[in-house]
C-alpha cells in the first residue's frame, strides 16, 4: 500500500518513523514548512515535498484538527483512501471526491520522545467497510491493538484521554511550578507519580485515592490554601478538592 503522510508535527513525525521501521517507508511527507518536513524526511528515509502531492493509495492527513478540511481538499484523486488522525473530528471534516476513514492513534505524541508504536492503541473507521481488510492490515504491522471506533465512540475516548493525559501532565506543570517556586527538585516526586500510574493496574482509581480531600482534613486544606501563591493555583485547587469530596460524599438514599 503505497502511503502519502501529510503534516509535519508531531503525528507526522512519529507515523513516518513507525512505517519506515516496519520496512513499509511513506512513498512522500508532504507539508508546507520546509523544515520541519526536511527534518522528518531524513529521520525516516523518505522523499518530501512542499508543493506536488505524489498519487497514493493511502493519504493520512496528520494536520491541527481545524485544518484537517483544507488539508484534505488538496486530494483530488477518486481512487485514493484519505484517513484523518484525529480523536474529535467526524470522518465528514474530509471533503473530497475520495473514500474517507479515521486512523487515530492513541498516545500522547511529542517529536521529542521516541515511542514504540508497537504499544499504542489505533482506533480505525472507515466510510465502505471494503477499506477496513487494507487499513487493519496497516495498522496490525504498526501496533498490537487495533479496533475499529465511530466517531460517536472515538470522541468519548479523546475525552477520556483529555483527563487521564492532558489534565495529568498540566498538574505536573503546575506541581513543578509550586517546587521551582521553593527550589525544590521535581526529581523528588518521580516515584510518587510514577507510583500513583502503577496503582492503577491493581486499585480501580476510585479506590487508590488518598490526600487531604478525601479524608476531608479541613486543617491541611487551609494551610494548603494560605500557602498557594496564584489565584489560578488556588482555583484549582479549590475545584479539584470540590471535585473528590463530591465523588466520595455518603450518597443519601
Ligand atoms: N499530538 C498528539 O498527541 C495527537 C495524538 C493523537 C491524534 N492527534 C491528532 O493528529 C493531528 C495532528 O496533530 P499533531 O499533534 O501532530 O499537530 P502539530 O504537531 O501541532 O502539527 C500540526 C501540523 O498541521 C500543519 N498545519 C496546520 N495548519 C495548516 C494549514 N492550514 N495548512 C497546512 N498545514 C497546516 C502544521 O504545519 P505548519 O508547521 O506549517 O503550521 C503541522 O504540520 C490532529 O488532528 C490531532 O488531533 C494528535
Amino acid at each position: 500500500m503505497d502511503v502519502v503522510i501529510i503534516g509535519s508535527g508531531n503525528v507526522a513525525h512519529h507515523l513516518a518513523l513507525a512505517l519506515t521501521k516496519i520496512n513499509q517507508p511513506a512513498l512522500q511527507i508532504f507539508a508546507r514548512n520546509e523544515r520541519d518536513l526536511k527534518a522528518i524526511a531524513q529521520a525516516a528515509a523518505i522523499p518530501y515535498s512542499t508543493f506536488e502531492l505524489k498519487k497514493a493509495d493511502l493519504y493520512l492527513i496528520c494536520v491541527s484538527d481545524r485544518s484537517i478540511q483544507a488539508a484534505s481538499e488538496w486530494i483530488t484523486d477518486p481512487d485514493a483512501l484519505v484517513a484523518h488522525t484525529s480523536g474529535s473530528m467526524p470522518m465528514e471534516s474530509l471533503k473530497g471526491p475520495y473514500r474517507k476513514a479515521c486512523f487515530y492513534p492513541l498516545q500522547t505524541f511529542s517529536k521529542k520522545k521516541e515511542l514504540d508504536f508497537k504499544s499504542i492503541p489505533i482506533f480505525l473507521e472507515c466510510e465502505f467497510n471494503k477499506d477496513y481488510e487494507a487499513l487493519t492490515s496497516l495498522a496490525k504491522a504498526l501496533s498490537n491493538s487495533v479496533e475499529s471506533a465511530d466517531y460517536e465512540k472515538r470522541k468519548y475516548i479523546h475525552l477520556t484521554a483529555v483527563f487521564a493525559c492532558n489534565f495529568v501532565n498540566h498538574l505536573y506543570a503546575r506541581a513543578k511550578e509550586i517546587s521551582d517556586s521553593q527550589n525544590l527538585s521535581f526529581d523528588y516526586f518521580r516515584p510518587l507519580m510514577e507510583e500513583t500510574l502503577e496503582k492503577t493496574r491493581y486499585l480501580d482509581p476510585k479506590q487508590a485515592q488518598t490526600g487531604p480531600a478525601v479524608r476531608n482534613d479541613t486543617r491541611v486544606l487551609q494551610l494548603h490554601e494560605a500557602i498557594l501563591q496564584t489565584p489560578q493555583q488556588r482555583k484549582l485547587y479549590q475545584t479539584l478538592n470540590e471535585s473528590i469530596e463530591e465523588m466520595y460524599r455518603p450518597k443519601k438514599d
